[in-house]
């Protein structure tokens, strides 16, 4: 098939570079023993715990859980499609690739997305006309002009209408060759009992929501006048995660970088009239709090963030959570002040994108600073017991800057506005600062802290069946004889369903003859969390070495786990049935059974 890089030759080329010298263009990695530790370059962190097994030929990252082979570093790090991460390595080794390579995309190929992805292509376009051209989109057309909406933007972004009908998209995908079914899991049809397909969005202006390669992967529809919702979303889907997707990243990324500072907004259409107003290093998140994946996005790219929410009470306050989040990750963060009432795209239509720029950007205060004024609202500073609280605070807040000068600056501040002695406040923020890092775990003080890689601690915490399931996942991965093993002493029967998954691949990987190498196994893995998992359990330190009793102590837990769980399982349908059967009595006695079969699990992890 045309177009796809054969997998010997994406074998082959991982194969001819050492991934410890590719992540070392990035991240600055001190040796030890066979592996390699540095600071992870996906998360904020101040200790490294951040891996690279020479060995295996994957990396994994304790503090966030990031881990894959050299492909996987580098989509996660650049942002980079399978096929660009696969020619980067390639220069580097001068393995050629076939000529016609499309670019995209060209990761495992799953039928279903692609159909999906199409779908959403077409009706991006479909919308987009009906807006442009039809009788019908005549009044959307209206409204966005009327908004302030360039015909420039409305065709950059793609913007649409979806016409006030039950079934024309219902139909037009019909003709198209698309399954309705497929449709309504895609979010774009719903079906109502009678197995009868609509339209999802009817009457509404469409804003594609691309994603970072800049396909259409979901809708969201603004009603045009006060109905309800006044947006109306795609469901979630494998393709579109709220949490995951940043609106207009793919066209802000470029700018970004070069800028090194991204804005932030809430709205689409703040983004749309940012972008207008020619300022192109902006995304926006969907209305909801910014997450952690997209906050450790926006700091691979990005120096500052500008949090630009709306000048209301509850945007303000959504500003300073996100700030904080943001700054958690270890990205500066400034936060954006509007007038009150006033929202980043109102603003810019009344007073123009230079004064946005001059008077709202370039004015927008560090979130420390910001913070520290926010929270005066919550005090009479007029009292003394309030001022004492507020300034107690503060203290707690600049204790956490990493910089001496940082925090003498804020100090300053306060010392000047409260007329209080400096060294008194520095006094306390020192103190402050000494009690926790003594707080911290005990290996903190020890001289070997900064080289020292930071192990989870989460498996202390887990059930004993958990980490049995654990454990033998990765020593499996590492030894396909013991893998046999258990393959036909257990099959399938994991309890937690992720590690089921994982067997499931690698037990078909060692069937197709190969042998252990983690690196080209998680190439399989489509789910990034799963491919995160099985890169983690394989770089585990019980992945070397077992005895047989080891073995059989793990199985034989991870089976008895399962007939609890059956059993479990078959008690919750008797209680079911003895409810139906109008006998409380009966199923008030079995539910006490399950609490103390339940209560019996827990005593043994
Ligand atoms: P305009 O009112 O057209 O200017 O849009 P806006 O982007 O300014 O909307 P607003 O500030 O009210 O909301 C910010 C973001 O929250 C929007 O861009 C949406 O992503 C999201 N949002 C707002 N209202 C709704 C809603 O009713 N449903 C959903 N799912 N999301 C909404
Ligand atoms: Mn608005």
């Amino acid at each position: 098939m045309a177009g796809r890089i054969p997998e010997e030759t994406v074998d082959e080329i991982r194969k001819s570079v050492d991934i410890a010298d590719v992540i070392g263009e990035y991240v600055q990695l001190k040796r030890q023993g066979r592996n390699y530790f540095g600071l992870c370059p996906f998360h904020g962190e101040n200790t490294p715990s951040f891996s690279v097994s020479a060995d295996k030929q994957i990396f994994h990252c304790f503090g966030c859980g990031k881990g894959g082979n050299v492909y996987s570093f580098l989509m996660e790090l650049e942002g980079f499609s399978f096929v660009q991460a696969v020619k980067k390595v390639a220069d580097k080794t001068g393995i050629s690739l076939p000529e016609d390579v499309d670019e995209e995309p060209s990761k495992p190929h799953d039928p279903e997305a692609q159909n999906v992805l199409d779908a959403h292509m077409w009706l991006t376009k479909l919308y987009h006309h009906l807006l442009r051209h039809s009788k019908e989109g005549r009044d959307a057309l209206q409204y966005l002009h009327d908004r302030g909406f360039t015909d420039e933007m409305i065709e950059k972004h793609s913007l649409g209408f979806s016409p006030p009908s039950q079934d024309f998209v219902v139909t037009f995908l019909e003709k198209k060759g698309f399954h309705p079914q497929t449709m309504v899991k895609a979010g774009l049809l719903v079906v109502n009992d009678q197995g009868e397909y609509f339209d999802r969005f009817r009457s509404r202006i469409m804003f594609p929501l691309r994603n970072h390669l800049g396909k259409t992967v979901a809708f969201a529809g603004r009603a045009m006048g006060d109905q309800t919702p006044k947006y109306l979303n795609s469901p979630e889907t494998n393709l579109f995660q709220k949490n995951r997707l940043l609106y207009n990243f793919d066209y802000a990324r470029s700018e970004i970088r070069k800028t090194k500072t991204v804005v932030l907004f809430e709205g689409f259409a703040d983004v749309i009239s940012a972008d207008q107003a020619g300022i192109h290093n902006s995304v926006g998140t969907m209305g909801t709090a910014v997450s952690q994946t997209q906050a450790q996005l926006l700091k691979r790219y990005a120096d500052e963030v500008i949090v630009c929410y709306d000048g209301d009470k509850a945007g303000q306050q959504a500003a300073v959570k996100a700030g904080k989040l943001l700054k958690q990750t270890g990205c500066p963060v400034k936060i954006a002040r509007l007038p009150e009432g006033m929202d980043p795209d109102d603003y810019i239509k009344k007073f123009g994108g230079d004064r946005f720029k001059k008077e709202v950007l370039e004015t927008s205060d560090p979130y420390t600073s910001f913070i520290i004024n926010y929270w005066k609202r919550n005090y009479n500073l007029q009292l003394e017991g309030d001022r004492i609280a507020y300034i107690e605070k503060v203290v707690q807040e600049v204790a956490r800057l990493d910089r001496a000068i940082e925090r003498e600056h804020y100090l300053k501040e306060i010392a000047n506005e409260f007329e209080m002695a400096l060294e008194t406040l520095k006094e306390e923020v020192e103190e402050v600062r000494r009690k926790t890092s003594s707080a911290g775990p005990p290996q903190a003080g020890k001289p070997q802290r900064h080289t020292k890689p930071r192990t989870s601690v989460q498996s202390k915490l887990l059930p004993a069946f958990h980490n049995a399931e654990r454990k033998l996942i990765s020593i499996m991965l590492n030894n396909p004889v013991i893998a046999e093993k258990v393959q036909e002493e257990l099959g399938g029967a994991f309890n937690i369903s992720e590690h089921q998954v994982i067997v499931t691949h690698l037990y078909a990987y060692y069937e197709d003859g190969h042998e252990s190498d983690i690196s080209q196994f998680v190439e399989r893995l489509d789910d990034p969390s799963i491919k995160e998992l099985a890169v983690q359990l394989a770089m585990s330190p019980s992945g070397e070495e077992v005895t047989d009793q080891e073995l059989d102590d793990y199985m034989n837990r991870i089976k008895a786990e399962r007939t609890d769980r059956t059993d479990i399982k078959g008690l919750l349908e008797e209680q079911k049935l003895a409810e139906q059967q109008n006998d409380p009595v009966k199923a008030a006695q079995i539910a006490m059974e399950i609490l103390k079969r339940k209560k019996e699990m827990k005593n043994t992890y």
